[in-house]
């Protein structure tokens, strides 16, 4: 593991430019599941009751969605960066991230001290809910504090459109510019480093492929084996909390 640690430290003190790509692997030591993994979200949930034609066409199925979105973001509304984040922040603040591409509504990026210009949200954010109609934006926490009131599938009090928090269902249809802007940072970068995903789900998944395609190293950092591996320059297996702190403190001289 040591020297695997000390290989992509060198890496990214060669490299130009960084892509790192983070799934929810990146948060579970933060105390929110990620989807895959034995006790995750789809363990516990029907992805199903998630399709965003549901939520559109289904009133009882909206409401359900709600109640699930609702425990969801009690997860996630007080939790606090991990070393992973921190890491990945360092990485801003050293100068040597190009771009964050991140596939979790968290939100804990931003805690951590990443930009918001550094960072391509590809799912969206719980943090915000957006009407369907008119787009308005709101915070999450007053219209969670609306559902505490009663309301089971709160709507827009501009246009009266439905409610939904701000993040990207199945079936519903990736943002446009944050999905175009990560595939050519992607196809841009000389090093792409995925932390925390399974690598499964489209289109997102074909980012790091796009990345080794394009010439770039590609570095693996997961507890479990992912669908890229087989294309993987390094691959280290384990906490990514552990790993990234140590490939900083690598990064950095040996200094914490
Ligand atoms: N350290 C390192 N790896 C971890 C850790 C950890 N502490 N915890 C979990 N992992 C790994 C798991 O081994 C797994 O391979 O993170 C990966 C998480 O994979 P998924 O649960 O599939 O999450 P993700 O890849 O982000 O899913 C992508 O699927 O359901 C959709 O929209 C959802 O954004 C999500 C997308």
């Amino acid at each position: 593991m040591e020297d695997l640690i000390k290989r992509v430290a060198r890496m990214i003190g060669d490299a130009k430019k960084i892509v790192v790509f983070v799934g929810a692997g990146l948060s579970t030591e933060s105390g929110i599941p990620d989807f895959r993994s034995p006790g995750g979200v789809w363990d516990k949930y029907d992805p199903e009751d998630f399709y965003f034609q549901n939520f559109i066409s289904d009133r009882s199925k909206r409401e359900k969605y709600w109640e699930m979105a609702t425990e969801m973001y009690g997860a996630m509304k007080d939790a606090q960066p991990n070393a992973g984040h921190i890491a990945v922040a360092e990485l801003e603040r050293l100068g040597k991230l190009d771009c964050l591409i991140t596939q979790n509504i968290d939100g804990l990026h931003f805690k951590a001290g990443n930009s918001e210009n550094k960072v391509l949200e590809l799912h969206g954010t719980a943090m915000h809910v957006s009407c369907l109609d008119c787009r308005k934006r709101y915070e999450r926490a007053p219209i969670q504090d609306r559902i505490a009131g009663g309301e089971k599938a709160p709507e827009c009090d501009s246009c009266g459109g439905l409610l939904k928090p701000a993040t990207i269902s199945f079936g519903q249809t990736m943002p446009e510019r944050e999905t175009a802007e990560a595939f050519r940072r992607s196809a841009d970068c000389d090093v792409f480093i995925v932390i925390g995903s399974s690598l499964v789900v489209y289109p997102a998944a074909q980012m790091p492929v796009v990345a080794k395609q394009s010439g770039a190293k590609l570095v693996i950092i997961n507890r479990d084996e992912t669908a890229c591996d087989n294309r993987a320059d390094v691959i280290i297996k384990g906490q990514a909390g552990t790993i990234m702190a140590a490939i900083l403190k690598e990064v950095k001289g040996g200094k914490e």
